[in-house]
């Protein structure tokens, strides 16, 4: 699958984000390697520690249905507009993805990269 297919994917899973509160619509699309696509939005809470990333909803939603293998994420913003993981997320990626692999798509200055997570994340925490 293109980079451009999976931002693709990204983009349109903005439309269901919850952000009430900083207005800011992410989408994420997680390529399963067994083939399927999670997505996920952003979720925010009024008690704001309570949100949850756009990355983390999709992960969490693979997770949680026996996918634990990824080979790549893409994430946008709804405006289509730069948009790369936090550190947090990269955190949560890097424990489903050991070697730093799986492949992140998001827009950096305008142009659609894609990345091993080794290179967002170097030496990233592992236990
Ligand atoms: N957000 C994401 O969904 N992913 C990121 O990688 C960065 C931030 C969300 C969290 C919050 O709802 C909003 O963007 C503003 O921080």
């Amino acid at each position: 699958m293109s980079k451009e297919e999976l931002y693709a994917q990204a983009l349109e899973a903005t439309k269901f984000s919850y952000s009430p509160y900083s207005k800011y619509k992410v989408g994420a699309a997680l390529l399963t390697k067994k083939g399927p696509i999670f997505k996920g939005c952003n979720v925010e809470n009024a008690s704001y520690g309570g949100t949850i990333c756009a990355e983390r909803t999709a992960v969490f939603k693979a997770v949680s249905e026996g996918y634990t293998e990824f080979s790549k994420i893409a994430i946008a913003e709804s405006n289509d507009g730069d948009c790369t993981p936090c550190g947090f997320c990269r955190q949560v990626l890097s424990e489903f993805s050991k070697d730093g692999s799986i492949l992140v798509i998001c827009k950096i200055n305008g142009e659609l990269i894609e990345m091993p997570l080794r290179e967002l994340l170097p030496h990233s925490f592992t236990f």
